[in-house]
């Protein structure tokens, strides 16, 4: 673990656990950055950019990127942070060859995690909230038709712009999405387990709940917000 101060978090979990809603919350009350690689990839995609043309093949199909891709993607965002970095892992790693490349950049760059947070949820309520969801393309913020609704159907609350539904919520693609996750990324929770920075949060419970539970988590690690 580095001497540097800040919040330096990894959130494990699968499609629709509520990784993106809890780390605004966690970004707004530490100031921390949330570094979201499904947005960056997003953003990519929408710009066509060679990254976002290559990504779009796996992202449509409900598959991981490679990881090579991802890696490098990671290396440049968080190495930009310099040594003072705060930041929020929204979806990397996804892989053991990701969590391990992980490692080997914050041990270059003298950097420790300083929390570990895996959000369970069941099959169900995943696809429930998926199916359910609408996006800010913009930001990234998500809402619920149900549990988290906007002000105005349709609209963000914050910026006044469209909300979209993502076309990976495609019911066919989130089946495809649990399945990568199964294989790939549930393999972290072993990797990760182990370690006193691993904490489990049920997300089952409504979304502030689960936020009462995050900030407690943050907060016992000595980052109280
Ligand atoms: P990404 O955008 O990261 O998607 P994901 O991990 O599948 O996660 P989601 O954004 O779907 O869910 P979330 O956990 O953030 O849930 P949210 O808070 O929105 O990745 C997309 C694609 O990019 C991947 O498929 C892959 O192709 C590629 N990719 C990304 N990272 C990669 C990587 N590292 N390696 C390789 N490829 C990568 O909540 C969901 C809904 O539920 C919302 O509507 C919300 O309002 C609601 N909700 C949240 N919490 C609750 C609650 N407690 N109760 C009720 N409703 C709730």
């Amino acid at each position: 673990m580095s001497a540097s101060g800040g919040v330096r978090l990894v959130l494990l979990g699968p499609p629709g656990a509520g990784k993106g809603t809890q780390a605004k919350v966690i970004e707004e009350r530490t100031g921390a950055r949330q570094i979201s690689t499904g947005d960056i990839l997003r953003a990519n995609r929408d710009a066509k950019t060679p990254l976002g043309v290559e990504a779009q093949t796996y992202m449509d199909a409900g598959q991981l990127v490679p990881d090579d891709v991802i890696i490098k993607m990671m290396d440049g965002e968080i190495a930009a942070m310099g040594p003072n970095a705060s930041f929020i892992l929204d979806g990397f790693p996804r892989t053991v060859g990701q969590a391990q490349a992980l490692d080997t950049l914050l041990a270059k760059l003298h950097l420790g995690l300083t929390g570990i947070l895996m959000f369970d949820a069941d099959r169900s309520a995943l696809i429930e909230r998926l199916a359910g969801r609408w996006t800010n393309p913009r930001t990234g913020r998500s809402y619920h038709a149900e549990f988290n609704p906007p002000k105005v159907a349709g609209i963000d609350d914050e910026d006044g712009g469209d909300l979209i539904q993502r076309p990976d919520d495609r019911r066919d693609v989130v089946v495809d999405r649990l399945a990568e996750y199964d294989a790939k990324t549930a393999p972290l929770i072993e990797y990760y387990g182990k370690s006193p920075l691993f904490v489990r949060i049920d997300t089952l419970k409504p979304i502030d709940a689960v936020s009462h539970d995050v900030i407690a988590a943050i907060s016992k690690n000595g980052h109280a917000a």
